[in-house]
């Protein structure tokens, strides 16, 4: 594999790698419990020492379902404890913010769960505060740690299949919950863009860097939150390398649709379902003459334990025992630049209503 970009030294003491790095989990809801899961597979990397909820009750239900030692009745007491090395925050988007910078000013490492704020604002805000603070700060986006991933981006890196032109990703699925569910929730910052949008965006932005322009139609639910929509986005020419473009959407009115396609000068590679965490990825290289007709796609597979987020842990707790304040496989500029993505997307959405 080609190099990766290296990321910043923090101001804090490596761990020690000869035990696992110690998390606390901030929150109690359904993501909380696949990641916890996930991370009881790497024992040697990683041991779940504390949860801390809003509710007492819910910490200790949930410390009891997942054999945790220690259950906080708030995300102050969990953030103090002086056992946790790192908290993952799996609140809903509209409360990262605040729940992590909780953490952050108790001196703790943290993994937000994606995106990492509901706005570029917050996001520059959290992103910030741990800079200065000399502390590890990821948006978990797992994506961009799964190995096939990676392969897609050294395709990338190393030019084999030429300049990327463009990519087609979508992620949708008909949701019929209640209104006041988080995904529809305004005041929970609800919507398909923020919840699913962001993957596709990661995903561009990982292949193309942050585009020149950003156009989007679509439509709200009636609670007023983007339903339906797709964006399109558009990257000039620079002189190192052609114009491209891509189109993404975002939907919890259909499906389901989870795919990624990515369209190189001489061939593409396709994820056909299960983009964000995927066990396989299919590679069709442009046939040297074209007279020999379309050549046989070849097909990678990657070994995905549990849900798929035992990668993202796994670099959480290299980047801890290295020093590192931010890993080179979610840098915070690439957040940032979702951050901005996300908001043109959902601005245009809002506008058109
Ligand atoms: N990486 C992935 O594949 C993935 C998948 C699903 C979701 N996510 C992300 O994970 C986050 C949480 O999603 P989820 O599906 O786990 O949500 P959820 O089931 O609704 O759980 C959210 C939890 O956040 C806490 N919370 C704090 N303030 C809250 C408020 N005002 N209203 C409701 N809950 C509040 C609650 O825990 P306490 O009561 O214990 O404090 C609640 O159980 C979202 O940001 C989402 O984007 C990621």
């Amino acid at each position: 594999m080609s190099s990766e970009p290296t990321a910043p030294q923090g101001a804090y003491p490596p761990l020690p790698s000869d035990r696992p790095v110690r998390w606390g989990i901030l929150a109690t809801g359904g993501i909380a419990a696949t990641f916890t899961r996930d991370l009881q597979q790497i024992p040697e990397d990683a041991r779940v020492v504390a949860v801390g909820s809003r509710d007492p009750d819910h910490a200790r239900a949930f410390a009891a379902e997942h054999s945790i030692p220690t259950a906080h009745g708030s995300y102050e007491d969990l953030a103090a404890d002086p056992e946790v090395d790192v908290v993952y925050v799996a609140t809903p988007h509209s409360h990262h913010r605040e729940a992590a910078e909780i953490c952050l000013r108790a001196g703790k490492h943290v993994l937000v769960e994606k995106p990492l704020t509901a706005s570029p604002a917050d996001t520059d805000h959290l992103l910030g505060l741990a800079e200065r603070s000399g502390l590890f700060c990821m948006e978990a986006m797992w994506t961009r740690c799964n190995p096939l991933i990676r392969q897609l981006a050294d395709f990338v890196r190393d030019g084999r299949f030429g300049a990327v032109r463009h990519v087609a990703s979508s992620f949708a699925f008909p949701f019929d919950g209640p209104p006041d569910h988080r995904l529809l929730n305004p005041d929970l910052a609800g919507g398909a863009i923020l919840d699913l949008g962001v993957y596709p965006v990661h995903a561009a932005l990982l292949l193309l860097g942050r585009p020149d322009a950003v156009v989007a139609s679509g439509s709200l639910t009636s609670t007023g939150v983007d339903g339906h929509s797709t964006a399109l986005l558009t990257w000039h020419a620079d002189g190192h390398r052609p114009a491209a473009t891509a189109s993404l959407m975002a939907s919890l009115e259909c499906g389901p649709a989870q795919s990624l396609s990515v369209v190189f000068e001489h061939g593409r590679v396709d994820f056909p379902t299960n983009f964000v965490g995927p066990r396989t990825m299919t590679v069709t290289a442009a046939p040297s003459d074209a007279r020999h007709g379309d050549p046989e796609p070849q097909e990678y597979t990657a070994t995905v334990p549990g849900h798929g987020f035992t990668f993202e842990a796994q670099e959480v707790a290299r980047c801890l025992r290295a020093g590192e304040t931010a890993s080179p496989l979610v840098p915070h500029q690439a957040t940032r630049d979702a951050a901005a993505v996300l908001a043109a997307w959902r601005a245009a959405i809002e506008e058109g209503r």
